[in-house]
């Protein structure tokens, strides 16, 4: 046999003669930060129940606002599943679905409210596009339009989690991925209250509802209550790459998610786990 083909058989790379499973060895080679794909990109999700089920009297301000917002910024636009989405869950429960296929059933439920948004920012240029396109081709999309929407749920398909029968993995979680992933600028997650409270301000609870103006990752790891967004957040920004901070902002009170966008501090901001640089 010749050298050559024993040149070809040891390929050399850091990681070729370790396990991946021994943090200790993989640390020096995989420990480092990673690039910012797209570090001008603001990531805005919209609630699916909080605005979009709400129709035109939420959905139209909100357009207007995203409207005047492309001027000044670059967006993904991610839309969460509503009401429809709650009626999938309990048919396909009903009928013992296992969770991997209620989630893209839930997915595509967000998909058409973000087909709703991409059809009244038509005239900017705004156009839907879909999870391939996001993960592939969204720099070429940014660089045509200011702004582009998608459904913000994560495509685990049959890959979600056995845990719970409702998928864990929703729409705040799929845009916090994304948005990290990129190295985005900034995520805003746009609801109909004013942040997070220390319960549910429009829970049984309400009177006592404290308002929380920062909170962080670590904090909420410990609050048993109910959250604006999905439970599994907490521990998605507990391991964050790059996003410092969430801002969860009211979407009924107009002008709030431009002055989020303009990086004040209208509503909750929520500390992740990132590292300052
Ligand atoms: N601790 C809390 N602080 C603030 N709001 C809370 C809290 N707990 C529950 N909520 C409720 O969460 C509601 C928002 O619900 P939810 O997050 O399901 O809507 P959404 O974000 O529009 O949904 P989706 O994620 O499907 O887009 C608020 O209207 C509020 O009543
Ligand atoms: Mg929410």
């Amino acid at each position: 046999m010749s050298d050559t083909t024993n040149d070809i058989k040891h390929v050399a790379s850091p990681l070729a003669r370790q396990t991946l499973l021994d943090g200790s060895l993989t640390r020096p080679v995989a420990g480092g930060r990673p690039i910012r794909l797209l570090p001008w990109l603001q990531v805005v999700k919209i609630g699916g129940r909080a605005i979009m089920d709400r129709g035109a009297e939420a959905i139209l301000p909100i357009v207007d606002e995203l409207r005047r917002l492309l001027p000044e910024h670059r967006m993904l636009i991610l839309t969460g599943a509503g009401i429809r989405a709650r009626h999938l869950y309990g048919v396909g429960l009903d009928l013992g679905l296992p969770v991997g296929s209620l989630a893209p059933l839930a997915a595509s439920e967000a998909g058409q409210n973000g087909h709703i948004l991409a059809s009244l920012l038509a005239p900017e240029g705004v156009s839907y596009v879909e999870h391939p396109t996001i993960a592939n081709q969204l720099a070429i999309h940014l660089a045509a339009a200011r702004a582009v929407v998608g459904s913000a749920f994560p495509p685990y398909h049959h890959h979600e989690f056995p845990g719970s029968r409702i998928p864990s993995h929703r729409a705040d979680v799929g845009a916090f991925l994304l948005a990290d992933a990129l190295g985005a600028a900034g995520l805003t997650i746009v609801e109909d209250v004013d942040g997070v409270y220390t319960t549910d301000p429009k829970g049984a609870d309400a009177a006592s509802a404290k308002f929380l103006p920062e909170t962080s990752a670590a904090e909420l790891a410990s609050h048993t209550g109910t959250l604006p967004f999905d439970r599994v957040l907490v521990e998605v920004m507990a391991n964050a790459r790059h996003l410092e901070r969430v801002q969860i902002v009211n979407g009924l009170v107009p002008g709030r998610l431009t002055a989020a966008l303009r990086g004040e501090h209208v509503g909750t901001i929520v500390k992740t786990g990132a590292k300052p640089v």
